[in-house]
């Protein structure tokens, strides 16, 4: 049997996993590295950070499974979307990679709006956001011009580490949908956009499909890993679709939906959809001839983290004494408290919101606190309002007729069986459950597969790998219960926008 390998190329480390074409994972290793937060509002990193992770991680699986490194049959990747890797001549990083959670280009998508007026959504399906790699491009035009000519190529993150194993300058559709400087009804990068916006067509590198293979492991960076040289390696995905693919999601009518450090309501759909409103991105799924809706929620697992922090203190102790997990104590806590926490709602725009309200100075809160509130509603209401965010996403999905026959959970709100059944009551729908819980690493180690031939489609290799092994079924009443609950949490951000920039402002003005 064929042996293949997944590198997820994530933004608090990279996760490799070496799995049999049974889909059997017989080794896995992640190896973390620094966030750079140069600027209030900046996220950066260091590409070769992710090169020195993925060289750790390909060796300890090869050296862990055991096996020959020529019994690996292809490569594959997913990455953090949206960063900007600017490469000079010579190959080498001109500055740190601005990432997908950067705020600092708020005026250059201000600019790009301007520039490009209505052809911005014709061509690319997407308004300029802030977190996208395009404004980060004009923002060094604008800011760094010495860095700017220097430039010669513009790679995505994942793309960085390939070239770095194969020598090959490669992009492939689903992460470079996400550039907002790509066609995505064509699939291919868009010339007009990158002339319209002052950006060297030049740095544009070849573009493949997901499946496609772009290079083999050269000599030097087998000599570093462990590979044997001449091994293929294929594009990959951007960590979204490649945790979709690992998840079994690769038709339309299976939705993911995605609770870690973000959250994710993904839609994969046959045509080139978008939501007129820009509140829903629209992105190239890695199957070819899909395109996907996506709905993001920023702070989705950070919102539980923050809480774990700052309120969690007391489960933080208990968990380290007794050897648990702070999260499921906090997860127990909130099912002492009942149905809608005694009229407690939570926003969880901690790092400003995405989907739907597309504004980064957007706040969190709570709302409808009493004396009678302890900590198990604080936290009960907490996970029900990062759940109504989802179902947000999932709202506007369905009012624009986008399938939705199976919703498949995955990240660390499916793992807890309280946030399972809170998900299937607050969304009204039957929850699934895949075997697996590898994710992108197994959606990147999947496309390899395809590209080197072990299976003829993701479709196939997903039917061969993924199992469906839990339906959580929705309670009638409950989400009855919910949906009075949802009524205010849905209008409510509205409501209080304006204060939340004026609150936004004062924090700046006085921080
Ligand atoms: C998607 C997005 C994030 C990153 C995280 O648009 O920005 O999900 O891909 O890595």
């Amino acid at each position: 049997m064929a042996y293949l390998i997944g590198i997820d190329v994530g933004t608090s480390g990279t996760k490799s996993i070496l799995v049999r074409e049974d889909g059997e994972v017989v080794a896995r290793a992640t190896e973390e590295y620094p966030l750079l937060t140069p600027k209030p509002g900046w996220t950066e990193q260091n590409p070769d950070d992710w090169w020195q992770a993925t060289q750790v991680t390909v060796a300890k699986c090869l050296e862990n499974a055991g096996i020959d490194a020529g019994e690996v049959a292809g490569i594959g990747f997913s990455g953090q979307m949206h960063g900007s890797v600017f490469l000079d001549k010579q190959g080498n990083v001109v500055r740190p990679c601005i990432l997908w959670n950067d705020g600092r280009t708020s005026a250059e998508c201000d600019q790009i709006t301007k520039i490009l007026g209505d052809r911005l959504s014709t061509i690319t399906c997407n308004p300029a956001l802030t977190g996208f790699t395009a404004p980060k491009a004009v923002w060094l035009k604008n800011n760094e011009p010495e860095n700017f000519a220097k430039t010669e190529t513009l790679l995505l993150p994942k793309d960085y580490v390939r070239y770095k194993l194969t020598g090959e300058l490669a992009a492939e559709v689903s992460d470079g949908a996400g550039s907002l400087l790509f066609d995505v009804p064509n699939r291919t990068w868009s010339q007009e956009v990158y002339e319209a916006l002052g950006l060297p067509w030049s740095w544009a590198p070849p573009m493949h499909e997901s499946t496609g293979v772009c290079g083999q492991i050269s000599e030097s960076a087998a000599k570093v890993t462990g590979l044997k040289p001449g091994t293929p390696v294929v594009g990959g995905g951007a960590d979204n679709p490649c945790g979709a693919t690992g998840t079994g999601v690769v038709k339309a009518g299976r939705v993911l939906a995605s609770l870690g450090t973000s959250g994710v309501i993904f839609a994969p759909s046959d045509s080139c959809q978008t939501d007129p409103g820009g509140r829903l991105h629209t992105f190239c799924h890695s199957v070819p001839g899909q395109w996907y809706l996506m709905g993001v929620i920023l702070s989705a697992g950070l919102s539980f983290r923050w809480f774990r922090d700052v309120i969690g203190g007391a489960e933080i102790a208990e968990a380290e004494k007794a050897g648990g997990d702070p999260y499921d104590l906090l997860t127990k806590l909130a099912g002492e408290a009942p149905l809608g926490a005694e009229g407690l709602v939570f926003m969880p725009y901690l790092t400003g919101e995405r989907t739907p309200h597309r504004d980064p100075h957007a706040r969190g809160g709570f709302l409808g606190l009493t004396i009678r509130h302890g900590k198990q509603h604080l936290v009960r209401a907490l996970l029900e309002g990062i759940t109504f965010a989802m179902r947000d996403s999932l709202e506007l999905i369905k009012a624009l007729n986008v399938p939705i026959v199976e919703i498949r959970a995955t990240g660390g709100g499916a793992k807890s069986p309280f946030w399972r059944q809170l998900q299937a009551d607050i969304y009204g729908e039957e929850i699934c459950i895949v075997g697996s819980s590898e994710g992108p690493a197994l959606g990147a180690a999947l496309m390899a597969g395809v590209g080197v031939g072990v299976y003829k489609t993701l479709v196939e290799a997903c039917d061969n790998v993924v199992e469906v092994v839990e339906r959580v079924q929705p309670n009638k009443e409950n989400h009855e219960r919910y949906n009075e609950i949802y009524g205010v949490f849905n209008g409510l951000y509205g409501d209080v926008r304006e204060r939340c920039h004026r609150l936004h402002a004062f924090a700046e003005k006085h921080a």
